[in-house]
């Protein structure tokens, strides 16, 4: 017996040691707000990204611990941490993707715009960053209120005369993580074979899952569409009550994020099929930014793919009206802030 659980665990490591195996690619990664709720279960996901050759972890504390920890995991990648102001630009250097989960989350009674006040400035001095270090790099940002966030980065890298549409995403993969997730057990569907896009912004109402457009075909009754929808959009508010005063989501955010970093690394690496949903700035709608599936390809968005927005139900097409004024609201409020002067 004992003899068969030594033959089962070296195959198990070889199998591992494969996977892990270095590949031709290889990209550096940085995570600025790095020893997080959200940030350390992203390092722990990107560490294990065959991809990966370098991963940056940039906190303003408590990053060394994170970062001594992780070196351990004998995955190809280098782990370099950083701790604070001085160290940011270092953190930044020869970067391809950088993701940032820094700033404060919710706490039961609050909505993801009560934290503009701190996470504005948190976003802001970071892509400032950014725009001096790597700013060709692809840049995801987690930090809320996403609606604004983006929109801040996007008048940043303007002023800083570096801005490519093309290369800032808001992260919203966790949207259709989750719709994904309740579409399948609502309907009995296996997992895998499950995709809903999810449009428009990353908050309440602005979070349209379009539920017409799910991948394979499903029908569904008036009162599921109402129950999937308000589940899909409340279901951060869901975690920050779970959590009583503990913070939001980390640990499906950071599966999420890990995704969206996969992605675009793949991307990058020349993959011509790449689709994920991203609050990109955007055409097509009447608003200057707005959360769609776009390709990605080795220079950021290749396509924004316009037709899942036609032929929407009348309930989508209503919920689709109703959210413009919030995020068209969320979108100002961040260039505001972005433009006045200190
Ligand atoms: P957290 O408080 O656990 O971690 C935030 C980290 O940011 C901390 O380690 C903190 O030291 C760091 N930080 C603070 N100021 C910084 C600065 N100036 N530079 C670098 N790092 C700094 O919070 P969390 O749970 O990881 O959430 C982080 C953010 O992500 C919140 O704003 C939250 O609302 C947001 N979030 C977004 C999504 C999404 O879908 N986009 C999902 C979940 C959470
Ligand atoms: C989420 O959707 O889980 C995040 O935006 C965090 C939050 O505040 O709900």
């Amino acid at each position: 017996l004992r003899a068969s659980f030594a033959v089962r665990a070296e195959k198990q490591n070889q199998r591992l040691e494969n996977r892990f195996q270095p590949q031709a690619s290889a990209f550096k990664v940085a995570i600025l707000g790095a020893a997080g709720g959200i940030g350390q279960p992203l390092a722990l996901l990107v560490k294990m990204s065959p991809l990966v050759s370098a991963l940056h972890l940039y906190d303003i504390a408590n990053v060394k611990g994170v970062a001594a920890d992780l070196s351990h995991c004998n995955t190809p990648s280098q782990v370099l941490d950083f701790t604070g102001q001085s160290e940011l630009g270092n953190s930044l250097k020869g970067v391809d993707v950088v993701v940032i989960p820094a700033g404060v989350p919710r706490k039961p009674g609050m909505t993801r715009d009560d934290l503009f006040n701190i996470n504005a400035n948190i976003v802001k001095t970071l892509i400032e960053a950014v725009a001096d270090n790597c700013p060709d790099a692809f840049i995801h940002i987690i930090s809320n209120p996403v609606n604004s966030t983006v929109p801040i980065a996007a008048e940043i890298l303007k002023q800083k005369g570096v801005y490519n549409p093309k290369k800032l995403f808001g992260v919203t993969t966790l949207d259709v993580v989750r719709a994904n997730t309740f579409v399948a057990q609502k309907k009995n569907l296996k997992l895998i074979d499950v995709d809903v896009p999810v449009v428009g912004g990353h908050a309440g109402i602005t979070i349209l899952p379009l539920l017409s457009k799910t991948r394979p075909s499903v029908s569904f009754t008036d009162q599921e569409i109402d129950e999937l929808t308000v589940r899909i959009q409340n279901a951060g508010t869901e975690v920050v009550e779970a959590k009583a005063g503990a913070g939001s989501a980390t640990l499906s955010m950071a599966y999420a994020a890990a995704r969206f970093v996969e992605s675009s690394l793949r991307a990058l690496d020349g993959d011509a099929d790449v689709y994920e949903c991203s609050f990109i700035q955007s055409e097509l709608t009447d608003l200057p930014f707005f959360a769609s599936r776009v390709k990605i390809g080795k220079e950021g968005v290749e396509a924004v793919i316009s037709s899942d927005l036609q032929g929407l139900t009348e309930y989508e097409t209503k919920a689709l009206e109703a959210l413009k004024p919030e995020l068209k609201a969320s979108i100002e409020k961040g260039v505001t802030f972005a433009q006045k002067k200190e």
